[in-house]
């Protein structure tokens, strides 16, 4: 019999499941998707039914394996790729949630963040994991799931719960219950694992208050993590790799030397730059991350996190009904001769890099009687690339490199408005590649590692097509005029 020579990627994303089988040349031949409920039970708090992403997750893997027209035999392995730190606490027994997930997004512990804050752990939090102490991570989140579910803390301190982000969750899920594991990438971004010494932290553990006991084990990216259950999927199927979302783009992207920069326009945009062995401290309130994890040996990435790109336009659908379909917004820019000084500030949830203001709320400013709704779509496009600029500039201000080039993907980026008026800000070239879903083929590329229908990190280089490449044009004095603009709206929607 033939060796299996196609990889399934399952990409749990924040507000859709999709499905990916693709060949070994990375080519996708068939996809399934579903978007999925979002709960929001209180001002700032965001949560997920995990029943639900358990359902889809299934359901777009059958779908997708029906779609390529190969029998579940033919798939070597399966990588998972996830939205990252959302948080899950299951019983051990029943496999059963306890909570709703508590999705990155979610505000609800801003306060005690800020405390933590006031009482000056940050700095000591910072060395050890290269994050913040900031709501967006999930220990914080774990605790108050701890605090307000009856009895929770005493069970998890019996080791009756377990903890996982989305990934860990579907892992037990796909393997029966027998697998509680997790990749550096999604442990990284907990503010319980030490990035250094590469290991859960007793001392963080204390001071998040979270019993070790509920913790995943932590493996490489590249990994056998177990065998689906063989009726789940018609086969028994290795998971042989696992990354969280913004870490399997950049792997999808083929950013494998230092100095290599993706951005990626999902729900958030994530720049990551590619920092090799060394774990650069920033000094402008960037995370230091897992990139990940081959053979033991650990790659380190700058990552700019910016909570709202996507989710702008899906407010201009949805909340306010300017647009009926995200395209509309690249021909409504292309109608206006500028931006008639409309900004839009898309704190919707706060803001992430380089700021970190949880308490900061969308604002839109410039509005005369001459704005339109163009110069509403126009400004949420630009939002989406100044914030992209001020990460770059960070990154560079921090010793990184200032990237040759940015490669990006997610879906956004399929918009060629923004790519060029992106070009513009960064004053650097984009490229794009052909293939866009390059978080679900980073997932895959590591499944395919771990199982040997690619060899190397040179046959996954090998793979990379690129499409369009948007190079910079715009004048120096209107690219002045306008990132001026946009800094003093910012401004003015800090909070502190
Ligand atoms: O850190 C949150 C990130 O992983 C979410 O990604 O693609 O769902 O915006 P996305």
């Amino acid at each position: 019999m033939t060796q299996p020579r196609h990889i399934l990627a399952i990409d749990q994303g924040t507000t859709s499941t999709r499905s990916i089988v693709f060949d070994d040349a990375a080519k996708p031949i068939g996809t399934a998707q579903c978007e999925f409920q979002q709960h929001y039970p209180e001002g700032g708090w965001v949560e997920h039914d995990v029943e639900d992403i358990w359902r889809d997750t299934v359901k777009t893997a059958r779908e997708a394996i029906a779609k390529s027209a190969l029998p579940a035999s033919a798939i070597a392995g399966i990588g998972i790729t996830n939205q990252r730190e959302t948080v899950v606490v299951w019983e051990r027994v029943t496999g059963k949630p306890i909570h709703r997930a508590i999705v990155w997004q979610d505000r609800r512990t801003a306060k005690l963040c800020a405390q933590m804050k006031a009482a000056g752990e940050e700095e000591g939090v910072r060395e050890k994991t290269g994050l913040l102490v900031d709501p967006y991570f999930s220990a914080t989140k774990l605790a108050w799931i701890l605090d307000e579910v009856p009895g929770a803390r005493a069970r998890a301190e019996k080791g009756e719960l377990a903890f996982g982000t989305i990934d860990s969750f579907l892992l037990w899920r796909l393997t029966g219950g027998r697998v509680h594991a997790t990749d550096v990438t999604n442990a990284g971004r907990t503010l319980l694992y030490n990035i250094r010494t590469q290991a859960w932290d007793e001392e963080l553990c204390r001071l998040f208050r979270v019993p070790m006991a509920m913790l995943p084990e932590v493996h490489d990216n590249s990994h056998v993590f177990g065998m689906t259950d063989k009726e789940l999927l018609g086969a028994e199927i290795p998971i042989a790799g696992v990354a969280g979302d913004q870490q399997a783009a950049l792997f999808g992207q083929a950013c494998f030397d230092v100095g290599m920069a993706k951005s990626t326009y999902g729900t958030g945009c994530f720049m990551l730059l590619n920092t090799g062995k060394e774990a650069l401290a920033s000094q402008n309130r960037l995370l230091t991350t897992p990139a990940y994890r081959l053979n033991g040996e650990m790659t380190y990435a700058l990552e700019g996190s910016i909570f709202v790109a996507g989710a702008a336009v899906k407010w201009l659908r949805d909340g306010i009904g300017v647009i009926t379909h995200a395209r509309e917004t690249n021909d409504m820019a292309t109608q206006v001769p500028g931006n008639h000084g409309v900004y839009m500030v898309p704190a919707f949830v706060g803001l992430g890099a380089p700021h970190w203001d949880p308490d900061a709320r969308g604002a839109i400013f410039g509005l005369t009687l001459g704005a339109t709704q163009a110069h509403l779509a126009r400004a949420a496009l630009e939002a989406v690339a100044y914030q992209t600029m001020d990460l770059a500039q960070a990154m560079v201000a921090d010793g990184g490199k200032a990237p040759e080039a940015i490669r990006v993907d997610g879906g956004m980026a399929a918009n060629d408005w923004l790519c060029q008026f992106l070009a513009d800000m960064l004053e650097a070239p984009v490229e794009r590649p052909v293939h866009l879903e390059t978080t679900a083929l980073g997932a895959a590329f590591h499944a395919g590692l771990a199982t040997g229908v690619w060899e190397s990190l040179g046959d996954l280089a090998a793979t990379w097509t690129q499409g369009d490449l948007f190079t910079p044009r715009m004048k120096a004095d209107e690219r002045q005029q306008l990132i001026g603009g946009w800094h003093e709206a910012v401004r003015k929607t800090l909070t502190r």
